[in-house]
């Protein structure tokens, strides 16, 4: 993504951006923050994730903008601060899965997770070329499973166990990404790169 991240029109100030291999110390911020609070919720540890040297931060926020089958992208309030981050990754042709969900406590309930959801959909249907976009969602995580139902994802009848703990359960979801789907036609001039923030 080239070009100063713009204001979705919504008036909130909220913009969306992929990141980049120069947000790596946010993005080490914002993960430790998420398996702080949502542990059930990713499939490592902050244990584990505290152990990760620069050079890892630095190859996990390049991998967000490396290539067409992987994006990450973060919602950046009118500060700078990171307020969210949603990504996708393209696990075969037209096959793509949704990752990294999470929107910091205090904004939720908003406009954020709706922002970061469009734009993941639709970089999975025109830079990746999926059709249809998957996920998982721990048994125990109804409010982000009320969150993906109301932007069309169904249950598919598959679950696995949670890697952490494999006596629960994760339940995959999944919907189409058709042309013309409004949850995937973010406005024009949505994303744009993290470089008006904060160089
Ligand atoms: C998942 C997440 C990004 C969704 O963003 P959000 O801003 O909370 O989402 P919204 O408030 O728009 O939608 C949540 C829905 O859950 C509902 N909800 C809230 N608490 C709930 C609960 N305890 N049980 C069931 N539904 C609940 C809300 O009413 C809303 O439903 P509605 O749209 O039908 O009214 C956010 O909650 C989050 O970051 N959670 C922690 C990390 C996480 O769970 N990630 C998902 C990994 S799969």
């Amino acid at each position: 993504m080239t070009g100063p991240p713009h204001d979705d029109g919504s008036g909130t100030g909220v913009r969306v951006a992929r990141v980049r291999e120069q947000d790596w110390e946010r993005v080490r911020a914002l993960r430790l923050a998420m398996l702080a609070d949502t542990p059930l919720a990713f499939t490592e540890t902050i244990e584990q994730t505290r152990r990760f040297d620069e050079r890892e931060w630095r190859r996990r926020a390049r991998r967000g903008s490396a290539g067409t089958s992987i994006a990450t992208y973060a919602a950046v309030g009118p500060g700078g601060d990171w307020l969210g981050t949603m990504g996708g990754v393209l696990e075969r042709p037209g096959r793509a899965l949704l990752v990294s969900v999470f929107v910091v406590p205090e904004r939720r309930g908003g406009p954020v997770a709706d922002l970061l959801l469009r734009t993941v959909l639709r970089w999975a249907r025109d830079e990746a070329g999926a059709d249809r976009i998957r996920l998982l969602v721990h048994e125990a995580n109804p409010r982000a499973a009320a969150f993906y139902a109301r932007h069309g994802f169904t249950a598919t009848g598959r679950t696995e166990p949670y890697p952490l703990d494999p006596a629960a359960r994760e339940i995959e979801m999944d919907r189409a990404l058709g042309l013309g789907d409004p949850d995937a036609a973010a406005p024009t001039g949505l994303v744009g790169d993290t470089s008006a923030q904060y160089g």
